[in-house]
Parts: structure tokens; sequence; C-alpha cells
């Protein structure tokens, strides 16, 4: 399946789930993470902080995803993925490329027939932008069944560009 590239903002996008680039406390931040629960409101933390009491008492670790509603948002859900930091010594592009795996998973668990994502990890944790691209259309490989649209949603032409290239990229290898 073609992931779709797109500049925007994830709040508002039109699709079945949104991934969250989150943090293993599930109790909000900055970036992405800041802008949904800014938006969807106070249900989306309602149900994270319900998870923290249950399933995931010592947070989310790294690579996993958790689907919760989008409160206010026009999603229906929002999937909480937690990415690595970038790391100089060490490879943790593996861990990278299973939060889109584990989202993918959860969406399919859910239901979802289309789903969106940020650039996970390329802002506060500080990844390379294009390797980040790199990580995404190399994790995404075939879809759960159902799950008809995938979009990189990039938050700004840059990056988007950048993201084609990318994909031009890995295009001419095969
Ligand atoms: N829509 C789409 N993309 C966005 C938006 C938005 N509204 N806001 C930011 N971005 C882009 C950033 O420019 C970056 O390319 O999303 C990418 C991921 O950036 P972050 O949101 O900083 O996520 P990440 O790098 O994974 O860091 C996660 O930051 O916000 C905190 O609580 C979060 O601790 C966690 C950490």
């Amino acid at each position: 399946m073609q992931i779709e590239l797109v500049t925007g903002d994830i709040t508002a996008e039109r699709v079945d789930a949104i991934v969250n680039a989150a943090n293993s406390s599930l109790l909000g931040g900055g970036g992405v993470d800041g802008a949904i629960h800014r938006k969807g409101g106070p249900a989306i933390l309602d149900e994270c902080r319900a998870l923290r009491a249950s399933r995931y008492g010592r947070g989310l670790p790294v690579g996993q995803a958790v689907a919760t509603t989008a409160g206010r948002l026009p999603a229906r859900w929002v999937i909480h993925t937690v990415g690595p930091v970038w790391s100089e010594t060490e490879d943790r592009s593996p861990l990278l490329r299973r939060c889109y795996q584990s989202s993918l998973a959860v969406a399919g668990e859910l239901g979802a027939a289309s789903v969106a994502f940020p650039l996970i990890s390329s802002g506060v944790y500080r990844w390379p932008k294009e390797d980040a691209v790199m990580q995404a259309l190399t994790a995404i490989g075939a879809p759960p069944p159902g799950v008809e649209l995938l979009r990189l949603v990039l938050f700004d032409d840059d990056t988007r560009q950048a993201a084609e290239r990318v994909r031009q990229a890995l295009h001419d290898r095969q």
C-alpha cells in the first residue's frame, strides 16, 4: 500500500485513528502529544490515566502502542506510542520501527480503516528527520486487513519534501 505524505496538523486529520508521539507516562507533553490533548480535550487524558491505573502501571514501554478515545478530535481513536530518543551511539531504529508496527496492529484490532502517523521521535526526541522518514516507510509494510489508507503527516513543507526525497530514494533502490 502507498502511504500518503502530507503536510499538516495531525489533530485535524479526518481519519479513523491518529497516532500520538507520546511518552511513557501517557500523561501528555509538548509537540504532537500536547496538541492532541489540548484539542482533544480531557476525555483522552482520563482514559490515559485509567490505563496507567491498570495495564500500564509503570508506563507505556518504548515501541508499544495503546488506543484511547480521540475526544473532540475528528478522528475516532488516538493510538499512543512511545518513540525512542535519538542516540548517537546506539542503533535504536528497530524500536522506532516497532512504534509504527505496534500502532498498525492496534489500528487493525480497532477496525480502523484509515490511520495517520506523525513523524515519531523526530521532534523533542531529536531523531534526524530524513532517517525518521526512512524508518517509518520501511516499517510500514503490509497493513492489517481492513486498513485502507495510511498517511504520514509532516508538520512543515521542508520535512514533507525531505520525506518525498526519501520515498523516491527507496523506490529507486527497488
Ligand atoms: N501535527 C503533526 N506533526 C506535528 C505536530 C502536529 N500538530 N506537532 C509537532 N509535530 C511534528 C514535529 O515537528 C516532529 O517532526 O511531529 C514530530 C514529532 O515531534 P514530537 O511531537 O516532539 O514527538 P517526539 O519527537 O516523538 O517526542 C516525544 O515530546 O511532546 C513530547 O510528550 C511527548 O515526551 C514526548 C516527546
